[in-house]
């Protein structure tokens, strides 16, 4: 895998890629690389013939008090890790090269950011969709490919795809879980032993909500009530949201409607870790 550290460079690589007639496939991360980072790398790299693997911590998309400081960098592993599959090219720049000062021009999704994460963390999906535009522009990939652990921004980012024309295709992957069931995310080992045992509950209520559901339950305000009930009995969780959404407009549902796909998201604090997990729920059709 060869490692680029200069926009500059990168762009006259993916040049020369494109030039050859090879299609260019893009992973974008921030890094702290786990088996779903990996599983995104094997994915694409079977749909094009040149893989490019981006750590990039974007400051931009980090609230004042959020983790950018903290949020674990750990390049040599990283290096190692990417090895071990079938990346490329390993695109890693520097702050200052991505943002060289001034005045940045922003790209900005209108209505999808105001819900969910977006709520709690305003101005994050401006700084991934202006992040993701650049690198679409450095990298010019054929396929980019996100983690559906983050639905909401897989959601904006294909639609800042569709409405600026970008030519490039979005692939998105199911969420990868440790073997109790809990989301894989880079900010998992900032929890504490007993956190991390209790933050099983996440997957745990995502499934019960969605067998409600398949069982005839309608009402959110019901499910949402059990879900927050078990999520934070005998845990130091808090509740940021508890959501069920229309996966096209992400509005927030008070009711189920029959026959249509839900969005069952949510986010819980563990101290200062903030974790995040979703599933998408058939409601069924039952006869009243
Ligand atoms: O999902 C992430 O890791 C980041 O939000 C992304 C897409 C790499 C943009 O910084």
């Amino acid at each position: 895998m060869e490692i680029i550290k200069s926009t500059a460079e990168a762009q006259h690589l993916a040049d020369t890629i494109r030039n050859s007639g090879r299609l260019i496939g893009l992973v974008p991360t921030m890094g702290a690389l786990h088996k779903g980072h990996l599983a995104l790398i094997d994915a694409v790299s079977e749909q094009v013939d040149v893989t490019i693997l981006t750590i990039f911590v974007n400051p931009t998309q980090f609230g004042p008090n959020e983790d950018f400081n903290r949020y674990p960098r750990q390049l040599e592993a990283d290096i190692q890790l990417a090895e071990s599959v079938d990346a490329d090219y390993l695109f890693c720049p520097e702050v200052s090269d991505m943002y060289p000062g001034g005045e940045l021009t922003q790209v900005q999704v209108s209505g999808l950011p105001d819900h969910l994460c977006g709520l709690s963390r305003p101005g994050h999906f401006t700084g991934v969709t202006t992040v993701v535009a650049k690198l679409f522009n450095i990298l010019k990939p054929h396929v980019a490919i996100f983690g559906e652990k983050d639905m909401q921004q897989a959601i904006i980012i294909k639609k800042m795809v569709r409405d600026l024309n970008f030519d490039v295709r979005i692939l998105t992957l199911p969420i990868v879980r440790e073997a109790d069931g809990l989301a894989m995310s880079s900010r998992n080992q900032y929890l504490s032993h007993e956190d991390r045992i209790q933050a099983v509950k996440l997957f745990q209520s995502l499934n019960f909500a969605k067998e409600m559901v398949l069982t005839g339950e309608k009402h959110v305000e019901v499910i949402r009530e059990a879900m927050t009930r078990f999520i934070t009995g005998g845990t130091s969780a808090v509740i940021d949201y508890v959501s069920f959404a229309d996966p096209d407009t992400l509005d927030d549902l008070s009711e189920l409607p029959a026959g249509s796909q839900v969005l069952i998201a949510l986010a819980v604090k563990f101290g200062s870790t903030r974790l995040i997990d979703n599933l998408m729920v058939k409601v069924p059709q039952f006869q009243d």
